[in-house]
């Protein structure tokens, strides 16, 4: 299960939306009414841009204009269009963030991308989108019908060395509910092939054009559990669990498998392990700090003190630290990306799932009594 986080904060996170401008199409992005671009540059949090271009997923190399591309894990959403070139751009993405980019556009599905991870430089992405004739052809070429009101989800994956992950057989490569059990009426998974598309002969995932690729058609709208198992390059195996999110009738794109993350201290302590991934990206924190200040917006509750101080902040906030369900502690509730229909419940999402290194650590720190 994936806790539930629970509170909010209106009042700051209205303020915080003024600051998170959505462009239009061929305008310069700062267009809030009565808030100028040298005042959205001395806020403190320091948004970040995020742009790139709008490409096809199955035509390589093929930029698509008139694509609308809108925001998910940031208050407030922000919608822009991509412009003859491609091109995009986002403007005041908070540092520390998580945020997923999907793209829509007249006969194509819309498609979620991968989440693009924000800290204190701007950040270059392009974003994928899939029509709905490619889309068509996948379920043709292994003669199911298409399904409208389900998604077609497709995942690159990835070796413990970050490199197109083959040889692994398709029972490796699982899709589930968030409590493990099988989705009804799924179908998959199916490698993709040379050609591009997916092969319904193929029973091991293969590498071409330097990518190694798995598809599953007919995924509910929902929220689902990736999981990819692969060697972990010391004779064993490793398998990372991804969330998933899908809409009625659309796509996704998604990462499995890849590079283990380090192994988790068994008892982190808040000084060395968690006071310094609150501290900002500039610092190689998670980016807390960047709001988490005596001037910044998240001025209820200062994080860049010092650790004493700033576990002393942390205690006195009600809630915060829950040892009784550490779960349902705020500090971890707070920066979690929160599904569909759910808003979010904080400025900016960090922990895109339960599944994060990072979530894990301050989880087991809480679990096992925060000690200091
Ligand atoms: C973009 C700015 C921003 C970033 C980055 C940020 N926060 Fe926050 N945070 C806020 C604001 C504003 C509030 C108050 C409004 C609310 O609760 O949503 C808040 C509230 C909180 C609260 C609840 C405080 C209370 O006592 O009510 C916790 C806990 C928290 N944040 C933890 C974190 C953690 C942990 C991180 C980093 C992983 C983080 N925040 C990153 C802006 C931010």
């Amino acid at each position: 299960m994936f806790p539930s986080p629970t509170g909010s904060g209106m009042t700051m996170r209205k303020l915080i939306g003024l600051l998170v401008i959505a462009g239009c199409a061929g305008e310069a992005p700062s267009t809030v009414p009565g808030v100028d671009a040298s005042d959205v540059d001395a806020a403190p949090e320091g948004g970040q841009r995020v742009s790139g271009k709008a490409m096809d997923y199955f035509a390589a190399d093929t930029p698509l204009a008139n694509a609308t591309i809108t925001t998910d894990g940031i208050e407030a959403v922000a919608m822009v269009q991509s412009a003859s070139d491609g091109a995009y751009e986002v403007a005041n993405v908070p540092a520390g963030s998580k945020v997923f980019l999907a793209v829509a556009r007249a006969s194509y599905r819309t498609t979620r991308n991968i989440a693009v991870a924000v800290e204190d430089a701007p950040v270059t992405r392009d974003v994928y989108v899939m029509s709905v004739a490619d889309v068509n052809r996948q379920y043709a070429t292994d003669g199911k019908p298409v399904n409208v009101g389900k998604a077609f989800l497709a995942a690159d994956l990835k070796d413990a060395a970050g490199m197109p992950l083959a040889g692994i057989p398709l029972a490796n490569v699982t899709l589930t509910d968030v409590d493990d059990q099988p989705i009804p009426a799924l179908i998959g998974p199916y490698f993709f092939g040379a050609q591009g598309d997916i092969n319904p002969a193929l029973t091991t995932a293969e590498a071409n054009a330097g990518r190694s690729r798995v598809a599953f058609l007919d995924v509910p709208p929902g929220t689902f559990k990736l999981s990819v198992t692969y060697p972990d390059g010391q004779g064993g195996n490793a398998t990372t669990v991804t969330q998933v999110t899908a809409t009625a009738g659309g796509a996704v794109i998604a990462s499995g498998g890849g590079a283990i993350p380090g192994a988790a201290p068994a008892d982190p302590t808040f000084a060395t392990n968690i006071y310094p991934r609150l501290q900002k990206a500039a610092n190689d924190g998670l980016g807390c700090a960047n709001c988490h200040t005596a001037n910044g917006s998240g001025g209820i509750l200062v994080m860049d003190a010092g650790a004493a101080t700033t576990l002393a902040n942390i205690m006195a906030r009600p809630g915060a630290i829950n040892t009784a369900a550490p779960a349902d502690s705020l500090l971890l509730t707070k920066p979690l990306y929160e599904p569909a229909p759910a808003v979010q419940n904080h400025p900016n999402a960090t922990f895109l799932d339960a599944n994060d290194p990072d979530y894990k650590l301050f989880l087991l720190w809480i679990t096992n009594g925060a000690k200091p």
